[in-house]
């Protein structure tokens, strides 16, 4: 197995007097795809956006690459650089709708990296190409599907040249006759080595690409291990009763 790029081990996070991630272990290797699978309100969200910086733990300990994110004690600047080497794709896209498909690309290297307009844009074209729309460059997000506007904001993750790509549920608000593209796009990023969380509830997905399934429950992870042992024959009861509502 490659190197850990990222580690959580023992993590809590509590909003007010409800915890919701009680202590959750996981090691993403490097060109690894590990998929969550679990309820709504397990924490899945929590659980990526934790990895990402966007909301700070309350305990518990993450290390990137080897190195500890002392996450309590980091700049803002540091934050911002965590996030923009952990891209995250959310379910409802987040696109800047008074943007050009382009501009949305371009913002982040431009804003966050520093980058120059020209390089920016050659790079933004580059990917809007590699994600099947590069003739969309100009149009709005409004004049595109919702599959098409879920690969821009995949193109527009790209964009920060992450080292792992956190996806929450990025198909779940697709019409069923746009999610193959989405997810053909992944699989492909997979097949090239990108590192990949992926919450999902598409277990054809799953089983598809991911190398490791983790099934959460109520702020933990209650079953681990590779796809087909935890999706096909999972051993906690909740993941089975899970599983089998899924696949019924
Ligand atoms: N910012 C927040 N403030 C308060 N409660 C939150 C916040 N974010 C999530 N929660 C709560 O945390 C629990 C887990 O949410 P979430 O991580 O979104 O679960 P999942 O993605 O598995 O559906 C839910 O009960 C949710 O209401
Ligand atoms: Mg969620």
């Amino acid at each position: 197995m490659s190197e850990v790029l990222l580690q959580a081990s023992d993590l809590h996070k509590r909003f007010g007097d409800l915890e919701v991630l009680k202590g959750v272990d996981l090691k993403i290797h490097k060109s690894e795809v590990v998929t969550l699978i679990g309820p709504s309100g397990s924490g899945k969200s929590t659980l990526l956006r934790c990895l990402n910086l966007l909301e700070i733990p309350n305990e518990g300990e993450l290390v990137w690459n080897g190195e500890p994110l002392p996450y309590n004690r980091m700049t803002p600047a540091e934050i911002c650089k965590h996030r923009a080497r952990t891209g995250m794709v959310f379910q409802h896209f987040n696109l800047f709708p008074h943007r050009r498909v382009i501009e949305n690309v371009m913002e982040g290297p431009l804003t966050v990296l520093g980058e120059a307009r020209g390089e920016a844009e050659t790079t933004a074209h580059q990917l809007l190409d590699r994600v099947g729309l590069a003739d969309k460059a100009k149009a709005w997000p409004s004049e595109l599907s919702g599959g098409q506007q879920q690969r821009v904001a995949i193109a527009r993750a790209l964009a920060m040249n992450p080292n792992v790509l956190l996806l929450d549920e990025v198909t779940s608000a697709l019409d069923v006759e746009l999610i193959a593209g989405v997810n053909d796009l992944l699989a492909e990023l997979a097949r090239e080595g990108m590192t990949m969380v992926v919450v999902t509830h598409d277990l054809s997905f799953a089983r598809r690409v991911s190398h490791r399934v983790c099934f959460m429950d109520e702020g933990r992870i209650v079953e681990r291990g590779p796809k087909d042992e935890v999706i096909e024959n999972p051993q906690a009861e909740r993941a089975r009763e899970f599983m089998a509502a899924l696949t019924s």
